[in-house]
């Protein structure tokens, strides 16, 4: 008998227990770049509670890209304040600037692309491209960070083994389902396996976590002393 791969069973928790969230899709439904990428902005440092009645406020006063793009500068700054982190909506305008003129008002659907565009990084255009556009691709932020380095029982500190924590996580990442499978991650670290306290006994992945089998799942990732 084939055991069931990791990524099957993570979806399949997804789908049972997601998060409902007002940037995420109904199966099957077509996902808007625009309110991926408006959302992962957003998201990039500050918690998802937070981020729900501004992402309201946002899609609701500019629908779309070229909406935004039309803003008055201080408007937007307006919007965005109690989000912290003002480089990030400077960034957002001027992106939607760059869509709305060099992109005919449509995102670009690669990574590299994407990663051209002000205030996409490397996360950030791996979150829309798989989330908007159904791509496969590795999608690691600090939350991924954990959740890798506990399942492969990683002891070397980060950040040096951010490159070791990227290649285990790509070699978990399936073809299918991109968008829900990064999603599934965020959610897996996001609630059970938690900074402190993991409740491991919920997770999906319990049988294979080397970290928790070591009895190590609480203290990793490692990280440097500062
Ligand atoms: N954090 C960053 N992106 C997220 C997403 N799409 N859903 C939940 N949490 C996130």
């Amino acid at each position: 008998v084939q055991p069931v791969p990791l990524s099957a069973r993570l979806l399949d928790w997804y789908d049972a227990e997601r998060r409902h969230l007002p940037w995420r899709y109904a199966p099957g439904q077509a996902a808007d770049p625009y309110r991926v990428w408006l959302s992962e902005v957003m998201l990039q440092q500050t918690t998802v509670a937070a981020v729900i009645s501004y992402f309201n406020a946002f899609t609701t006063r500019w629908p779309t890209v070229s909406d935004l793009a039309a803003a008055d500068d201080e408007a937007v700054m307006a919007a965005w304040a109690g989000l912290g982190y003002y480089a990030r909506a400077r960034n957002l305008l001027k992106c939607a600037r760059v869509v709305r003129d060099s992109h005919g008002g449509q995102f670009p659907d690669t990574e590299e692309d994407l990663r051209r565009l002000p205030g996409i990084g490397t996360y950030t255009a791996a979150a829309i491209a798989a989330i908007a556009f159904g791509k496969r691709a590795v999608v690691v932020d600090g939350n991924v960070e954990r959740v890798i380095s506990r399942m492969f029982a990683v002891t070397d500190p980060l950040p040096g083994s951010k490159d070791q924590i990227r290649t285990l996580a790509d070699s978990l990442t399936p073809e299918e389902r991109a968008g829900d499978y990064a999603q599934a991650m965020m959610d897996l670290g996001a609630t059970l396996c938690s900074p402190r306290k993991p409740a491991c006994g919920l997770c999906p992945w319990m049988r294979d976590c080397d970290g928790r089998k070591q009895g190590l799942a609480e203290q990793l990732p490692a990280k440097v002393a500062k």
